[in-house]
Formats: structure tokens, C-alpha cells, sequence
């Protein structure tokens, strides 16, 4: 059966959007289960363009094992040279590097000529070959660009040495007729191009990139690109869990395998909703919550008497399974290290006595601890290291009454290893608490969204809060969980805060020059 590669952006264009910041270890974290996912290529990040990603980068090339790791690069030697140093750990070192080809990229962004623009790929494929032994080239806005340039600068980057040519639609304005229609013609136009990969790369601005996507398969496409829950620029990206699924359910049409791990696909929804702090609409296919909810009562009925009659996913499929029985607070350290375990996570003995220690105070305030809780739970053990608290919150207190002023006092270690307390006042609770904390950051923050919501059901359920705020000038989002939704957004906010200054502080040794 033909196969169909899927190369996961998720750490590059789906963190490129607006308010994602993930840190190393959250990067990690998402690549290990992208691996197990089974994606065929893992774009972990863009080297140069911040100490941040090219440490991310560098640490996942050298740790995942059964997915190729690649990074975007420029078309310009530093940026190369860059992406060299942090992916020459990996299995087999990959590097993506793209040139804008549509007249108004080539004129408004880049100034050069179609002739200049030529240039310039051949010879940073050229010069990626002397050190990568697989260089994937992108003409960026691929598909408003002219097709007989496009065969024109392919033709000579095959020649130069690519090994991949991608076709993005960068701007997501493309039809399925159209993006499948561009496919088939440089099939037919292209010297060489059955001997290298043919890849697309859809953007959802019109709503249509996994549409745009499928299409492109059907007309020669060996790779589709994509994130997980389709999270990206703008309306985002392709997703990829949707194309995995559509292939699967309809093989009988397709006839087409992806090598895809179909039952890990609700995990990596769920891991990388949680890191991004990006919610799943619930109407989403295949990972919205109600996915696989019936409401109306002939199609409950319908249902029970067969469930084919209103299934075609089944939620087994993409490894929601029913959940197995809650802990409570007289469960052991046993039967906790077991369901660690078995919901796949691999913690050091440390890092599970901590997780345990957890569990057992927050079972002494929850009656049971559901598999959503100890998701959460485990997650968090597994990146805490590396969510340095240089802000902690040891004390949070509100008083509130319709008819008085709401008031926060807030107790927290600052970066001078001083507890400071800090007391005032606010339209409401949480902008009370959200006042002393500024106070305390001493910078300016502007909270540009704020989000509470609960992690499973009940009404002892655990509160997920997350901030996402400006603090001198860049945006970051922050989130913490609790029982108490007001401690969570405390903590929340103080993570955003905690987020830039790691980020700050952040330092790589400058890479070798190859040159
Ligand atoms: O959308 C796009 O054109 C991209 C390229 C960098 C591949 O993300
Ligand atoms: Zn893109």
C-alpha cells in the first residue's frame, strides 16, 4: 500500500502562533509523543531565530530515536550553520530551508528578482548538502507563485541536491482542485521529481487545509504537513489527526496507510492542549469532546440498536478508552506507580514520590481522583524542572463581599530569595489578586486573556486557570491548576511572568562557523 509520510510542525509552526511559548522541557515532552505518535519527520523548531529553540531543537535531535527530527532555516549560510550545530546529534540530521517564490513575497518582502531568488535556493541547498543528508527546500507561498517558476527554481534545486520539495500554501487560499491540480502539474513538469519526496503544506484560513491536503495526495503528495489539533498561525494548520483518520476510516477510497499510531492521537491532543494552553473546540473532529457524543434521541436509540448505525469513529480507535477506576485517598503507592504505568508515563523514582505525595493531599480534598486528574498530575511532574519558579506563590488570600471592595494579600518568594507580601484592592477577586501581583513583578503587564476551566467533572473537580499577558512588551501565557481556581490563577500569572524571565536568561554558546 502506498504510504504517505507526516511530518509534524507542531513545535515550529503551531508554537509560531500568537501566545504559545512553550519551554525546553514542554518541547521535549510533545516530541516524545510525537515520536510515539509515529510521525515520520518531528520539526522540533527554528534554530536561529532564539537561544530557546535552538536549545529545543539540539535536545530533541539528540533524543528521539524513531522519527527524523528537522529545523527551519533561512536561505543564508548563518542560519545553516545554526540549524547544523543543533540538529548533528540526530539519527539522521534533517534541515528544512525555505525562499518566498510568489511575485509579491519575491518583491515586497524579499526585494530581489525571480533570476536573484534562483540564486540564492541553489545555493543554500548547496551549501545545507555539504553537512545535511536530507535538506527539504519550501517555496514559501508556493501556491500564489507562478507555476512555470516554480518548475523553473524546483527543477535547479533537485539539481542542487534537495531531497524534499515542499508546497506550502502559506496564506491557506487555495481550493482543493486547485492545490491538487498545481500537484499534478509539476508531476508532469518537473525533471527529477520522482526522485525526491513531494510534500504539502496547508494553512486553514479558509477552513480547507485538510482538504487542501488530501488533495495534494491524491495528486502525487509523499508527505502532508500539519500540527496536532491544528493549531498554528492565524486559523492554523492542517490537522494532522484529522488526515490520519480520514486515510484510516476511508482506506476503501484511498487505499493509503500513513504508519500513523492511530490510538495515540487522543494523548497527543490532550498533551499538547494542555502545554499550549490552546483549547479544543468541542465540536472538533476526531478530538473535540463531543466528537463521539449523541445527543438527539432517535440517534441514541439508533445507537443501542447498532452502533453503526450513527458511528463511524469509534473513540477506541484514537485510544480514548473508558476510563479505568478512580483513586481515592486509600489507594497505595502501588496501585499509583501502576496507573503511572499504564497511562505510559516513565518517571524516576523521585519524580513519582513527589507525584505520590501530591495525589495524597489532593485525595485528602477530592473525594476521587479521576484518570483526567492524574494526567495532569503526571504531566506536570515530568516538565517541572524545567518551570523554574524565579516568582513562587506561598500565600494567596481574597475577601469579598458584594458590598465591599475586594481585597488580595499575596506572599511570594522573589528572585532576591526574600517572601514578599503585598496587599491591594481591584474591581473584582481575581483583578484584586492580579493588582498585587503586578505590584510585586514590578513591570507592566497587560492580561490580554484569561481563561478558568475545569479538568473532568464534579464540583470537586481541579480548576485550570490560564493567563495570557504582556509583561514588558511580549506575550506570554501561563497556567496552573488547583482546587481552587483563584490560588490557580494566581499561580497562572506568575507563570507567564516566570516564562519571560527564563526565557531571558536563556544562554547557548554561539555555534562554530562552518564556513
Ligand atoms: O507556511 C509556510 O509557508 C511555512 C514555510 C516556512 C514552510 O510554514
Ligand atoms: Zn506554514
Amino acid at each position: 500500500m502506498r504510504k504517505i509520510d507526516i511530518f509534524d510542525t507542531t513545535l515550529r509552526d503551531g508554537e509560531q502562533s500568537a501566545g504559545i511559548n512553550l519551554n525546553t522541557a514542554e518541547k521535549m515532552e510533545i516530541a516524545r509523543q510525537l515520536e510515539r505518535f509515529g510521525a515520520t519527520v518531528i520539526e522540533a523548531g527554528f534554530p536561529a531565530s532564539s537561544p530557546g529553540d535552538f536549545e529545543a531543537v539540539q535536545r530533541i535531535a539528540n533524543t528521539v530515536k524513531n522519527s527524523t527530527v528537522t529545523g527551519l532555516a533561512r536561505a543564508m549560510k548563518s542560519d545553516i550553520d545554526t540549524s547544523w550545530e543543533a540538529l548533528k546529534g540526530g539519527q539522521q540530521p534533517h534541515l528544512h530551508v525555505f525562499l518566498a517564490t510568489s511575485p509579491i513575497h519575491m518583491e515586497y518582502k524579499l526585494k530581489k528578482t525571480p533570476d536573484q531568488v534562483v540564486d540564492i535556493a541553489v545555493e543554500a541547498v548547496k551549501y545545507a548538502k555539504k553537512f545535511f543528508p536530507l535538506v527539504q527546500w519550501s517555496a514559501e507561498d508556493a501556491f500564489r507563485s507562478d507555476p512555470a517558476f516554480l518548475v523553473r527554481i524546483i527543477n535547479q534545486v533537485i539539481q542542487a541536491g534537495a531531497t524534499t520539495i515542499n508546497i506550502p500554501d502559506t496564506v491557506g487560499y487555495a481550493t482543493p482542485q486547485e492545490y491538487g491540480a498545481l500537484f499534478k502539474f509539476l508531476k508532469e513538469n518537473v525533471t527529477g521529481i520522482d526522485r525526491v519526496k513531494l510534500s504539502a503544506h496547508c494553512h486553514n484560513d479558509l477552513g480547507m487545509a485538510v482538504a487542501n491536503s488530501i488533495a495534494a495526495i491524491e495528486n502525487g503528495a509523499d508527505q502532508v504537513e500539519g500540527t496536532i489539533n491544528g493549531i498554528g498561525e492565524r486559523a492554523g494548520n492542517a490537522a494532522l489527526e484529522e488526515i490520519a483518520v480520514a486515510l484510516h476510516i476511508r482506506k476503501d477510497f484511498y487505499g493509503l496507510e500513513t504508519g500513523i499510531n492511530l490510538q495515540e492521537i487522543k494523548r497527543t491532543s490532550q498533551l499538547v492542549s494542555q502545554l499550549t494552553g490552546v483549547v479544543i473546540q468541542p465540536n472538533k473532529a476526531v478530538v473535540g469532546k463531543n466528537a463521539f457524543a449523541h445527543e438527539s434521541g432517535i440517534h441514541q436509540d439508533g445507537m443501542l440498536k447498532n452502533r453503526e448505525t450513527y458511528e463511524i469513529i469509534t473513540p477506541e480507535l484514537i485510544g480514548e478508552t473508558t476510563a479505568p477506576l478512580a483513586l481515592g485517598k486509600h489507594s497505595g503507592r502501588h496501585a499509583f506507580k501502576d496507573r503511572a504505568i499504564t497511562m505510559g508515563f516513565d518517571l524516576t523514582e523521585n519524580q513519582l514520590n513527589e507525584a505520590f505525595s501530591a495525589f495524597k493531599k489532593l485525595a485528602d480534598r477530592k473525594k476521587e481522583i479521576t484518570e483526567d486528574d492524574l494526567f495532569v498530575l503526571f504531566t506536570g511532574k515530568q516538565i517541572e524542572n524545567a518551570n523554574a519558579d524565579i516568582y513562587e506563590l506561598t500565600n494567596v488570600q481574597v475577601q469579598y463581599g458584594t458590598s465591599n471592595v475586594p481585597t488580595a494579600t499575596v506572599s511570594a518568594n522573589v528572585p532576591t530569595g526574600e517572601n514578599v507580601v503585598i496587599a491591594t484592592t481591584g474591581a473584582g477577586s481575581v483583578e484584586a489578586i492580579f493588582n498585587a501581583l503586578e505590584l510585586l513583578v514590578k513591570g507592566q503587564v497587560n492580561i490580554m486573556d484569561y481563561r478558568v476551566t475545569s479538568i473532568g467533572k464534579g464540583r470537586d473537580a481541579l480548576g485550570e486557570a490560564v493567563v495570557n499577558l504582556r509583561f514588558n512588551g511580549e506575550t506570554y501565557t501561563g497556567r496552573d491548576i488547583s482546587q481552587d481556581v483563584l490560588e490557580a490563577s494566581a499561580k497562572a500569572y506568575l507563570n507567564a511572568i516566570n516564562r519571560k524571565l527564563v526565557k531571558d536568561s536563556v544562554k547557548v554558546a554561539e555555534p562554530v562557523s562552518q564556513v
